[in-house]
């Protein structure tokens, strides 16, 4: 090791099955098992880089160019289980272990707006701090404990995060259930609807839920499951109808969940309910389900759709939201390690 900076960027990631609520806070363990779709780096990515220097006084970092505090446990716990790793598996001479780390990390999309920031942000600082200690071992469960949906996006197609039942959490582990070359007709347009941060993060939300809403007791126990294994076999099979519908189910039930929380919050706007609205009047007219929405924390609709199904909702897009349609952002294709840029004018 020198003082060479080291440079990664990351994908987003954007649930189909949602994760919402933990057992344990401190590792991130979640109540339920999870499902996204990883995007590609060309439009949407967090750019990391970290260098570690013997004259450096203090760990810091810069998080989109404004000094943050290292404070931050997470934060905190990333750096620490890396560098272990690095002690466990010898990759760097023990003095390097000594010497501090200075971060700067950037996304090209809106920070803590329900965009999955949290996810590229934590995949991206874990990959770069992997990378200056040379540590080789799998490093999602480290992604984890900066933001668990985090440990979804160390990989690209389809991925799986399974909750586990240890308490150490050494069974809560994202796996691939598909590689991005699999579903090659897949693609997603972000609608950004809204790119200010939301009053109430993901972290704080969840919690609130996890403490007061029955809702996310029957959902955890009784939808979730069934929902898992059904959208894993649907996305094995290629059937986009089943597909779809699993995923706007599981988004319509996750923000019934903020409702049923109490006090309540809602991340959703009336236009994402006019998006809501839109998908299901476009599926009603196709005499097929042709479009997916999801909502993560925040009010921006993550649509999928099959390729073929692009240019015309995106010309419909413009025609329903002609004066605001400079703020829709399209995003994702699984083509390689990603997606065809599409943007709507
Ligand atoms: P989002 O819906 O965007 O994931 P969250 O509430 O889950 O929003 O998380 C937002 C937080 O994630 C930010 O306030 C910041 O602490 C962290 N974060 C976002 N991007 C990055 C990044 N590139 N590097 C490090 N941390 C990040
Ligand atoms: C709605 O991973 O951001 O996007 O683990 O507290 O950092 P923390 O939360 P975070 O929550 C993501 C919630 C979600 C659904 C999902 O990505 O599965
Ligand atoms: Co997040």
């Amino acid at each position: 090791m020198n003082c060479d900076v080291k440079t990664v960027i990351a994908p987003v990631n954007i649930a189909v099955i949602k994760y919402w609520g933990k057992r344990d806070e401190e590792l991130i363990l979640p109540l339920n098992d999870s499902v996204s779709a990883t995007l590609d780096t060309s439009v949407m990515c967090a750019k990391t880089s970290v260098c570690a220097n013997p004259h450096f006084a203090e760990d810091e970092i810069w998080l989109n160019g404004k000094k943050e505090s290292f404070s931050n446990q997470r934060l905190q716990n990333c750096l620490k289980e890396i560098k272990q790793r690095a002690y466990n598996e010898k990759s760097i001479d023990d003095i390097f272990l000594t010497w501090k780390v200075h971060i700067c990390s950037e996304n090209n999309f809106p920070t803590a707006a329900g965009l999955a920031s949290s996810a590229a942000g934590y995949a991206c600082l874990v990959t770069a701090l992997a990378k200056l200690y040379k540590v080789k071992s799998d490093i999602s469960s480290i992604a984890r404990l900066g933001s668990g949906s985090a440990c979804r996006s160390v990989y690209g197609g389809f991925v799986r995060w399974h909750a586990g039942v240890n308490p150490d959490g050494s069974d809560s582990i994202a796996t691939q259930i598909a590689d991005s070359s699999h579903w090659p007709q897949m693609r997603a347009l972000i609608l950004v609807v809204g790119d200010t941060k939301k009053k109430i993060s993901s972290t704080i939300g969840m919690k609130r839920s996890a403490d007061t809403s029955e809702l996310l007791k029957y959902r955890v126990q009784y939808c979730v499951p069934k929902r898992t294994d059904d959208i894993s076999k649907a996305i094995k099979e290629k059937n986009f109808g089943k597909f779809a519908e699993i995923t706007m189910k599981d988004s319509n039930q996750f923000h019934a969940v903020c409702m049923d929380s109490y006090p309540p919050y809602v991340y959703l706007t009336n236009i994402s309910h006019t998006i809501i609205d839109l998908v299901h009047k476009y599926n009603e007219i196709s005499g097929e389900t042709r479009i997916a929405y999801t909502f993560d924390a925040g009010p921006n609709a993550c649509l999928y759709l099959l390729e073929n199904e692009v240019p015309k909702v995106m010309s419909l897009i413009q025609h329903i939201f002609p004066s605001s349609s400079d703020k829709f952002v399209t995003g994702l294709n699984f083509k390689e390690e990603g997606l065809n840029e599409e943007f709507l004018k």
